[in-house]
């Protein structure tokens, strides 16, 4: 395995009835809070009038931003940049579902910065420090809650890209089974979808001795695999939502990276078709991933057929490794499937007039992935399975 230095210094609360640590979290960084939120929904599930009731008890000014979209956009970002600075902001509070949470990242780094906050995004410039910034999760996909990532939209140049800083880890984030509960069914798949990716994205690498790193893997695909049907069943159950809500968070905070080089090369394909088409992304993800296994299955054989094995327990009398591997690959298919997540490009209505565009937008940092690097010919190969 190899060398690691493990940093995260988000504080967590997790289970029913933690939205009341508000009260003791709030007051440590000030008065003045940047209520941030998207199109409503916690309006409608009542978190809304929770917080705010919860704020009022410790005199905090509410000041808000609301209507984050769905993959941010850098122009929502420059509002709350703008709103911190005139308001003298002392905490951000983003309280809503990864979008919310990368846009609240961008503003509290954007506050502090002089110049326009893509340039950060673009690397052409550095974080230099962040406004505190706390969360209350709504959905179980992204892990913002508990790293330091982001990823913001620029609409106007179509491009859609992560960045991240040692300064945007939540100060705190409230994890609560209950807020998900309103989550359709829709969302709840998607982001069941982009937990399992993210696992994915840390679980196909060449490094050896991964013995413990690969059971943490594998324990979330199958907790999620085993725990999906039930959930769809039932949306309102809140013992599968919490074993979500916990699995999400596990699956990118850092732990599963520790001594492996993920790959990314998945979320960076994504990441240009939401781009391009904005669509939601875990379901992009659902379309691109069985396509990138299959297409990089020969870069190790062995690390698929183990896939195979431990996480659908594909038997291997009278196979070959590759079909034990392929077998792996089928399974995943057949699961995304019986959950009801998107499996083509098409059911988007993306067709092939875009995949050149999309390609440019995927390689704006030259070739990527480190399980398998791909060039601009693999990538315009993989959308083109995908279709
Ligand atoms: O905007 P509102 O009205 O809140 O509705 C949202 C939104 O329409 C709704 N929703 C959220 N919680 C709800 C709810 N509806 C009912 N009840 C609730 N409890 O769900 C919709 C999707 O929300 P969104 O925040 O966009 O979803 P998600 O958490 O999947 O975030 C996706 C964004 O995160 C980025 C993605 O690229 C995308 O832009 N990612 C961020 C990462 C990170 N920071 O580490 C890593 C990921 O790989 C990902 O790339
Ligand atoms: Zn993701």
């Amino acid at each position: 395995m190899n060398t690691f230095t493990y940093y995260n210094p988000t504080t967590l609360h997790f289970g029913q009835g933690t939205l009341e640590k508000l009260t003791a979290e709030v007051p440590k960084y000030g008065k003045n809070v940047l209520l941030v939120y998207g199109g409503g929904s916690i309006k409608l599930n009542g978190i809304y009038t929770q917080v705010v009731h919860l704020l009022k008890g410790i005199d905090a000014s509410i000041f808000e931003l609301s209507g984050v979209e769905p993959n941010p956009r850098l122009t929502t970002v420059h509002r709350g940049v703008e709103m911190c600075r005139t308001q003298n902001i002392d905490l951000i509070l983003a309280v809503g579902g990864g979008s919310v949470i990368d846009c609240a990242k961008a503003i509290a780094v954007g506050a502090k910065y002089e110049g326009n906050f893509w340039d950060i995004v673009t690397r052409k410039a550095s974080a230099t420090g962040a406004l505190p910034l706390g969360t209350v999760l709504t959905i179980a996909a992204t892990g913002s809650e508990m790293n330091s990532g982001s990823v913001i939209t620029n609409w106007e140049t179509k491009e859609k890209l992560g960045w991240g800083s040692p300064f945007s880890f939540p100060k705190f984030s409230i994890l609560d089974p209950a807020h998900t509960t309103s989550l359709p069914e829709n969302q709840t798949v998607y982001g069941m979808v982009d937990i399992m990716s993210h696992v994915f994205e840390q679980y196909f690498h060449h490094v050896d001795n991964t013995l413990l790193q690969d059971g943490f893997c594998e324990t979330i695909l199958r907790t999620v695999i085993d725990t999906a049907p039930r959930l769809l069943q039932d949306l309102t159950d809140l013992e599968n939502r919490a074993t979500i809500l916990y699995s999400g968070t596990m699956a990118l905070n850092g732990t599963l990276s520790m001594g492996v080089r993920g790959d990314w090369a998945t979320h960076n394909l994504e990441h240009a078709v939401s781009a391009v088409h904005d669509i939601p992304h875990g379901g992009g993800l659902a379309i691109l991933f069985p396509n990138w296994m299959s297409y990089t299955l020969d870069t190790n054989v062995a690390r698929y057929k183990q896939f195979a094995q431990r996480v659908f327990g594909v038997t291997t009398t009278g196979k070959t490794d590759r079909q034990v591997a392929e077998e792996g690959i089928a399974e995943l298919r057949g699961f995304l499937n019986s959950i009801g997540a998107p499996s083509r490009l098409a059911d988007y209505d993306i067709d092939d007039s875009t995949i050149e565009l999309m390609a440019d937008k995927a390689m704006v940092y030259g070739d990527f992935g480190n399980f398998k690097k791909l060039t601009r010919e693999d990538v315009v190969n993989i959308y083109r399975m995908s279709l």
